[in-house]
């Protein structure tokens, strides 16, 4: 058995209230010198009695962790109190459910595009047919294209989402994510969103493979481009097009960084949400980031983002590199 002094959690020894031993983690976690503090001073509300239980904890300078405190009968009436601090613990879990309820989201959303998808070719091709009908003084002429305007406006929706129906897609190709982002940025280049803009290529030569789907790495790198060419709103700006490899993790890193407006810490936790956007006037669906979460969590990838308002925002994606691909 281990000695209370090697153990590498924080343990404490009390009798009733008053601690009669600390270990040194416990000292180091409570930030405490020689005091031996008693229950009540430490915890909000002190555990009542054996057993497990998540408390809050606090340190003589008024400091406080979330803790997890376990009180076990020790020697004669003693007891023992293993104390471990899980903020990052709970950080980590908040951050999974957060990317479970998307998903769920958009699998949601792709099943009602497929619902709505039909019946909307339908008003599209009646409302088409109407219009045809009409003579071309016929006051009812602008009411039948604002339908067909605003139908399409719901197909683009409803196609847009039904990407998300399609987890099914080949995962195995062998991608060069340097030849996607070169490929993507020569399609879109002439577009007025990028006249303005410095694009600054930071390519790594030497970039692993990454095994996935082309189509939905292409449209992954899309989003984030033409979101990049959004936040600039036709201002002179730079944008950074990044890889490379992060030998630690393992993986494939694509960054997408602008000098454009940022996004407030308020609405930093929300741009994952299908239909979340800022963009008015029908300019976006708020569907291109809740995509490109899919695609990534498919990839068995991340998604990260660091911003600061009015000064920019970059966009990292991070890809297990192809097994073997070094070769
Ligand atoms: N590079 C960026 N800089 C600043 N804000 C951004 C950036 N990328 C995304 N956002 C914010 O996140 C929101 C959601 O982005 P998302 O791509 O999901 O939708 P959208 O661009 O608004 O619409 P869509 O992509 O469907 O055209 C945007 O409306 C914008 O507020
Ligand atoms: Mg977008």
């Amino acid at each position: 058995m281990k000695k209370l002094k090697e153990i590498k959690d924080a343990v404490a020894l009390f009798r009733n209230e008053e601690a009669v031993y600390l270990n040194p983690v416990f000292r180091r976690l409570f930030q405490l010198e020689d005091q031996y503090p008693r229950l009540r001073d430490i915890f909000a509300p002190p555990p009542p009695g054996y057993g497990l239980y998540e408390t809050r904890a606090q340190r003589p300078n008024g400091s406080q962790f979330d803790a997890e405190v376990i009180v076990l009968p020790y020697q004669e009436d003693l007891s023992q109190v293993l104390v471990r601090d899980i903020t990052s613990r709970q950080a980590v879990e908040k951050l999974w459910i957060q990317s479970e309820r998307l998903a769920a989201m958009g699998k949601l959303a792709g099943e009602i595009a497929h619902e709505i998808n039909n019946p909307l070719g339908g008003i599209l091709l009646y409302a088409n047919l109407l219009k045809e009908d009409l003579p071309s003084e016929s006051p009812h002429l602008d009411l039948v294209e604002k339908i067909i305007k605003l139908a399409t406006r719901c197909r683009i929706i409803a196609k847009a989402l039904l990407n998300f129906g399609r987890p099914e897609e080949s995962l195995e190709e062998w991608l060069d994510l340097n030849q996607i982002l070169t490929d993507m940025f020569s399609l879109i280049e002439d577009h007025r969103l990028f006249r303005r803009q410095e694009i600054i290529w930071e390519l790594s030569p030497e970039l692993p493979l990454i095994q996935g789907n082309r189509n939905q790495m292409e449209q992954l790198v899309l989003n984030l481009i033409i979101n990049a060419g959004e936040a600039l709103n036709n201002r002179p700006g730079k944008i950074y097009l990044r890889t490379f490899y992060d030998e630690i993790d393992g993986m494939v890193v694509l960054e997408v960084e602008d000098t454009g407006e940022g996004i407030s810490p308020e609405i930093l936790p929300r741009i994952f949400e299908p239909f979340f956007t800022t963009k008015t006037g029908g300019k976006g669906t708020g569907l291109g980031l809740s995509i490109c979460h899919g695609i990534v969590k498919r990839h068995r990838g991340q998604i990260e983002v660091e911003s600061t308002l009015k000064e920019g925002t970059i966009f990292r994606i991070k890809l297990p590199r192809a097994p073997y691909s070094h070769e």
